[in-house]
């Protein structure tokens, strides 16, 4: 059993959310004057003048049938980095709580910690990186939120699954696994194995895979306790009507996204090859993402040149066990060959 007591900050404990005009009446038919909406239309279309569903009742539906679990384990965010930063606030007591993060990792996490005013221990992945468990068990004690990000950004790489394993076997605070990358790896999620640990946080998103990153829509599947935390602290309609609509149009249309994921992931596989093969890339981490961690021989340089070309990567040299590393996100498969092509040039100059 987990004890929410002593984990949740005792405020939120007892806090009673907002409740929105459309909590007192539900249905959809009605002359609607309690809102202080615009009655007569919008500006631009008379679709929007009214509030969205606080509760995304039928896009949470929808999303549950997806991954297998109940709409009581899930919290839909303005994309998942809502999400990060409202675990913080739900978790973490400002000046007192810890968050963890396995580093390099998504540089979010640490962001929405230190804007709250909580510390962040920092536990280096290994050189492979993979988790230094024993590490990062031993520094936990005093942590309220360990996060995992798996596929990991920058590194490209699942977490191993023994490795996670342990962790939630062992920690006793809330285990956030971050798996934003996770279409690209198929048969790793641990979302099968939600309801067996009341401690896990899954996180995915609309932003990679889906390709509706514009939109901002992010998921959490979580024990119904952790849900229901979450939402008491939300803005009210933190989903746009607008993203609601869009998200089941695009739902309805899963096979559109699996179909880019494995174009995606032969594209990958190509620039990997050819990646691998120049002179100036030392080597190109294996990667179940859809994008590729590359160590060159002088990052600097070829990043320069390729800002030049009005090709834009992410310099990550800076990151732990990354040094001159560029992130490279998989292109169209045109794109990808102009890459290839001016790499070459620049080897060539
Ligand atoms: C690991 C990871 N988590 C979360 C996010 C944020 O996703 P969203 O667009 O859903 O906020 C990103 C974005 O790049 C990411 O790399």
């Amino acid at each position: 059993m987990i004890d929410f007591n002593a984990l949740v900050r005792p405020h939120i404990l007892g806090l009673k959310p907002y409740n929105t005009a459309r909590d007192d009446y539900s249905g959809k038919i009605g002359i609607f004057l309690d809102a202080n909406e615009n009655s007569l239309g919008s500006a631009v279309t008379d679709s929007y003048n009214r509030y969205p569903d606080p509760h995304q009742v039928e896009l949470k539906a929808k999303v549950a049938a997806m991954q297998g679990v109940t709409p009581e384990q899930v919290f839909l965010g303005s994309g998942s980095d809502e999400v990060i930063d409202l675990l913080i606030r739900v978790f973490c007591e400002p000046g007192r709580d810890k968050i963890m993060v396995l580093s390099p990792t998504y540089g979010m996490y640490a962001v929405c910690a230190a804007a709250n005013n909580v510390s962040v221990v920092e536990i280096p992945l290994t050189e492979s990186f993979t988790i230094n468990t024993q590490q990062t068990l031993e520094n936990a004690a005093d942590v309220k939120l360990l996060f995992l990000c798996s596929p990991n950004n920058p590194t490209g790489n699942c977490l191993p699954q023994s490795e996670i394993a342990e962790i939630l076997k062992n920690f006793a605070g809330i285990v956030v696994l971050d798996e934003a990358y996770i279409d690209f790896a198929p048969g790793r999620s641990w979302l099968p194995r939600l309801s067996s640990y009341p401690n896990l946080v899954i996180m995915q998103t609309f932003s990679k895979a889906w390709g509706l990153a514009n939109l901002r829509l992010g998921m959490a599947c979580a024990n119904p306790a952790i849900v229901n935390f979450l939402s008491w602290i939300k803005y009210p309609y933190n989903i746009s009507g607008l993203t609601q609509e869009l998200a089941l149009k695009a739902l309805k249309n899963e096979p559109a996204k699996e179909q880019m994921v494995a174009l995606i992931l032969a594209e990958r596989k190509k620039l990997e090859k050819e990646l691998a093969g120049l002179p100036i890339v030392q080597k190109v981490y294996p990667s179940d993402a859809n994008f590729l961690l590359v160590k060159f021989n002088n990052s600097p340089s070829v990043f320069e040149f390729l800002i030049g070309q009005r090709i834009i990567v992410r310099d990550r040299s800076h990151a732990a066990h990354c040094d001159n590393c560029l992130r490279i996100t998989v292109g169209t498969s045109e794109e990808n060959k102009i890459l290839i092509a001016k790499l070459k040039e620049f080897d060539s100059r």
